[in-house]
């Protein structure tokens, strides 16, 4: 059995994905061990209700190196879903090749500081892009410029705004994130 710590700084509908497709055996042999929230959230919730261990841990200067002393030492996989905090080089390093993120575009477009939620729908609808879409990569010092895993494109219109874009990019997430995470397990 695989264990899987989730970090999560919002609503967390990619944990519950993760979550329900645990419990549907669409990603096999892993548990939740651990949920850690950087801020009160929904995702936090989340964990609460399914009776996943959880913690809060206050974003800010070492919120790094308190995530590194709670982590258990038998993960398997970091995933942040949905997460805001910038990780400390030294955390990404020590965790390379076991930490995850899913982005809300097509990276390399779209990616790096302040490139995050409704900012990257906007930016895609400014540019004239033809189509946005999400994509799941490892975690390295670099923002958002570690190896993608999956991506999946969808088409953007004339008519679409940053909210129908946010909501198609929720529901290429919720198909690629489970694949993901059955790939960098091994499943
Ligand atoms: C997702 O779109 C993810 O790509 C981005 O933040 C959003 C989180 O949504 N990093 P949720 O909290 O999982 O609903």
């Amino acid at each position: 059995m695989k264990n899987i710590v989730v970090l999560v700084s919002g609503s967390g509908t990619n944990l519950q994905r993760i979550i329900d497709t645990i419990e549907s055996g669409e990603i096999q042999n892993a548990k939740i061990s651990l949920v850690v929230a950087d801020r009160e959230c929904y995702g936090l919730e989340r964990a609460k209700k399914h009776h996943i261990e959880n913690i809060l841990i206050p974003r800010g200067k070492n919120f790094s190196s308190e995530l590194a002393n709670v982590i258990p030492k038998n993960t398997d996989l970091i995933v942040l879903a949905g997460f805001l905090s910038i990780l400390k080089s030294e955390f990404c390093e020590n965790w390379s090749g076991k930490i995850i993120n899913i982005h809300p575009a097509l990276l390399p477009k779209f990616g790096g500081k302040g490139m995050w939620g409704h900012h990257v729908h906007h930016a895609v609808i400014e540019a004239g892009e033809k189509e946005s879409g999400a994509t799941v990569h490892f975690v390295t010092p670099g923002i958002d410029e570690g190896e993608a895993i999956l991506q999946k494109s969808f088409e953007v219109t004339a008519e679409d705004t940053p909210e129908t874009i946010a909501e198609k990019v929720h529901h290429i997430e919720y198909e690629i994130f489970p694949k993901a995470i059955n790939k960098v397990l091994g499943n």
